[in-house]
């Protein structure tokens, strides 16, 4: 696996990396040095042979040229970091008792009325348990002092938590009984000017996520005005746990594995990280899905993000079947922001913008008419408004027109433009927040502004403060949501599910600007971003809800759970249909009540990797019992796995036929009568469920059936879904057949 760069699923973290870019390490002594992970599947019982271990394996290896251990897992998984070069790599690779070994790469990190669009108001029932769920949040720390986090009447944490809290005098960081612990992790200790070497966030991206999961209910709060209301996490009564992984140049592997290896031994229920990227060629090349295998195996759920590399196919980035891998959707707020041209005719673009030029008009300049000679550049460059392409004194005080949709503004504002017009053919579902006065176009109304300021001797415009308006389709999954098939299993759905992720308003650290851009000087306390890093947070904290009313659940029953009530989305509006929603939208309220589980235990992802093409040694070295094996494991396929959704890839134009086999668990009613209901587009393609009524006469109780799905496919995509219904449940699962 190539070392991949994992950001935080959310956008203005590519700026990030530009802000990394321009900030000079501290240290460059370790540049060039590259670092692998050696990973060799579950613990062993004792942490002091398993560091004896990783020491003379590089004995073994290397003999007494002196190597040593960067950092060692054995808490939760037995693993290493070390220094070495591709050849010794691939020596390792060889070892006994060696899973995987790949370089430690980088991964990128991919309010409040969310909740109440998912029908879930602040008055649920809750369980008296919430208080004992403990969420991990893996992102860039926490601003502690945030009203989110604020511990008042709040408990202190419960027996069974065994982390810590990494307090700091110096940066006056301390946990609280909201924030129980907080940790940072940065084992290469090459440091920006920009971080804080603290659990506390400088970034503001994860006390976003982790307010959005479990923060207080905060009222009347908004951004300017705008998403004006109560801010409140799912679970307001959780505890967070707060796992710093992020920096400002992305989140890396070796840190990612550190944090769960802590985390699942300190006694979290639910993981939530909003990372990803990076290789996707098989599932124990992978951080987070190594890491979030053995998390399944302690009973710790891990809620990812889908990614933001929408809308292509495949585009996804978390996607084991041990974890649950979340889409991005639109809720009913958007934003509209009007320019006024000086022939007066108003065209309605998007952005949100807070700043009020109070109707005042300015000249206006196209980006590529205002090149800076000297600097580099060309005008296709200045087109696009690139940083420090643009000639300062063509662009002072005016509002200039660039040929951009995700431009920052960094450019114009740093050239000392009044504002700025974007105009571009991507999607126009979603935008930012700015430095500088925006507004933002497609090609057909950008095309009129352009004419306009072409025509025109002397051009002239202004920017209104945005409104906020209702998005009457909502929700859909928004564009820049990272779409599925599972590139490695694509009989396994993936995204799961969707949740909130545009224009969410939450907790925010108020060192960074709202727009995240330098000489943005609005600093405030909470903010509005986009992004799947957005809409993971909002499955974990309903997951927590749901574990709250079912403390003993699995993490695949939690799952289960969560997806089989989602309500179902349009593909009406959303084309690549279960590709970009999974089983639906997230509705919390009812995932605690779900009347059938689809569970699985560790066994049976174990049969399911055998059938994926795993080797039992190799997979005896993930459970540490030299009794697995895959024989009678070929008695099925992949689609066996007793997955909550149906997913079949076939060759075009063949006859096929599958048979997937499934168990559900009986959680509603002791007697219950569950009928199929199966809709499926008539055509070429047959689904059959056998039985087709289920009886159940005690809780716990399970059941097994079989779905065939046979035929020929003539579309690409064909959608329908299996729902078992007692007249008091509806569990559906969502069928796909494709291409
Ligand atoms: C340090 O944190 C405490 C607790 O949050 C707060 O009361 C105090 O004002 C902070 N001090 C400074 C100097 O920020
Ligand atoms: C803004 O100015 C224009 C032109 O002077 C005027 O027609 C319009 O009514 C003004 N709009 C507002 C909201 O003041
Ligand atoms: C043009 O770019 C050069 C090089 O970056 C810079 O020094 C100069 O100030 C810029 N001039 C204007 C007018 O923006
Ligand atoms: C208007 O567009 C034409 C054709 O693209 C170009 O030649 C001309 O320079 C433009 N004029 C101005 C004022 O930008
Ligand atoms: C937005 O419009 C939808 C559909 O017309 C409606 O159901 C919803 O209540 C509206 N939301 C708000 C906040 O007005
Ligand atoms: C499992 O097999 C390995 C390698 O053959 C051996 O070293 C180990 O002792 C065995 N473990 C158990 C518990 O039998
Ligand atoms: C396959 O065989 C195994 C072992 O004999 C058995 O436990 C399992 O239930 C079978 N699976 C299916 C899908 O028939």
């Amino acid at each position: 696996m190539e070392g991949g760069k994992y950001l935080l699923h959310f956008f203005l973290l590519a700026l990030l990396a530009t802000k990394a870019a321009a900030d000079l390490p501290q240290s460059n002594a370790n540049a060039n040095r590259k670092s692998y992970i050696v990973y060799m599947g579950d613990r062993l019982d004792d942490d002091a042979s398993t560091s004896l271990l990783h020491t003379s394996m590089l004995q073994d290896a290397f003999g007494s040229e002196s190597k040593s251990v960067l950092c060692s897992y054995k808490k939760s998984f037995n693993g290493f970091v070390v220094d070495l070069n591709e050849e010794e790599a691939q020596k390792m690779a060889g070892m006994d008792g060696v899973v995987s070994v790949f370089p430690n790469g980088k991964r990128k990190l991919h309010t409040t009325k969310s909740w109440d669009f998912m029908g879930f108001p602040q008055q649920v029932e809750r369980a008296a348990m919430e208080n004992d769920v403990i969420i991990g949040v893996f992102d860039t720390g926490i601003w502690p002092e945030s009203l989110s986090f604020d511990d008042k009447g709040i408990a202190p944490p419960p027996t069974k938590w065994k982390g810590s809290c990494q307090v700091d005098p110096s940066l006056n960081f301390t946990c609280n009984n909201k924030i129980i612990g907080a940790k940072y992790y940065r084992s290469d200790g090459m440091f920006f000017p920009s971080d804080l070497v603290s659990p506390r966030d400088s970034d503001g991206h994860g006390t976003h996520t982790a307010s959005t999961a479990a923060g207080n209910s905060v009222n009347g709060v908004s951004l300017f005005g705008f998403g004006s209301g109560t801010a409140r996490g799912g679970v307001p009564s959780a505890r967070i746990a707060v796992y710093k992984i992020c920096w400002a140049d992305g989140c890396q592997d070796a840190d990612i594995l550190a944090a769960f290896d802590d985390a699942i031994s300190d006694g979290v229920d639910i993981i939530s990280i909003s990372v990803g990227g990076g290789a996707t060629d098989g599932y124990f090349e992978d951080p987070i899905s190594i890491a979030a295998f053995h998390a399944m195996k302690n009973g710790v759920l891990t809620i990812s993000s889908a990614g933001n590399d929408g809308p292509g196919r495949s585009t996804i980035s978390n996607f084991s079947p041990w974890s649950i891998s979340v889409a991005a959707s639109t809720i009913d707020r958007k934003f509209s922001t009007m320019v006024r041209l000086g022939d007066n005719t108003i065209y309605e673009g998007i952005s949100i913008n807070a700043f009020d030029l109070k109707n005042k008009t300015y000249p206006m300049i196209y980006g590529r008419d205002a090149l800076n000679t000297t600097s580099g550049y060309t005008s296709r460059s200045s087109s696009y408004c690139t940083q420090d392409s643009l000639d300062q004194d063509l662009v002072k005080g005016k509002i200039v027109l660039c040929d951009t949709l995700r431009g920052s503004g960094r450019g114009p504002v740093l050239a000392g433009a009044v504002g700025m017009v974007t105009r571009s053919k991507d999607k126009t579902d979603f935008t930012n927040l700015f430095p500088l006065p925006t507004s933002s176009f497609n090609l057909v109304d950008g095309g009129m502004i352009y004419q306009y300021i072409n025509l025109t001797s002397t051009p002239t415009a202004t920017i209104f403060k945005s409104a906020e308006v209702n998005d009457t389709f909502a929700p859909y999954v928004v564009s820049f949501s990272s779409r599925g098939p599972n590139p490695i299993t694509p009989d396994i759905i993936k995204p799961d599910l969707s949740a909130p992720g545009v224009y969410i308003l939450a907790a925010w650290s108020p060192i960074n600007p709202v727009s995240q851009i330098e000489g943005d000087n609005r600093f405030e306390t909470f903010n509005i971003i986009s992004g799947t890093s957005m809409s993971c947070p909002h499955v974990s904290g309903a997951a927590a809800y749901v574990k709250s009313f079912h403390p003993t659940w699995s993490p695949a029953a939690i799952q289960s759970a969560l997806m089989t009530t989602a309500s179902p989305m349009s593909p009406s509006i959303n084309l690549e249909a279960e590709f970009a929603y999974g089983s639906g939208h997230l509705n919390p309220l009812q995932a605690a009540h779900p009347g059938l589980l689809y569970d699985a235990n560790e066994a049976d992802y174990i049969t399911f990797l055998c059938r994926q093409g795993y080797a039992a040694r190799f997979l005896q070295l993930l459970t540490k019992d030299n009794s697995t094996s895959c024989l009678g494991s070929t008695n099925g396929t992949v689609s066996d796995l007793n997955y909550p959704s149906f997913g079949l890839s076939i060759s075009p134009s063949k006859t096929f036929s599958r048979s997937f086999k499934r168990t559900v668990t009986n959680v509603g009613s002791p007697l219950a009568i569950y009928r199929a209901e199966l809709s499926f587009p008539t055509g070429g393609v047959k689904v059959r469920v056998d039985p087709n009524v289920l009886l159940f006469t005690s809780v716990g109780q399970k059941l097994s059936f079989e779905v065939v799905i046979e035929g020929t496919l003539d579309e690409s995509l064909v959608s329908g879904s299996l729902v078992w219904d007692d007249g008091e449940h509806k569990v559906r699962s969502p069928i796909v057949v494709f291409i």
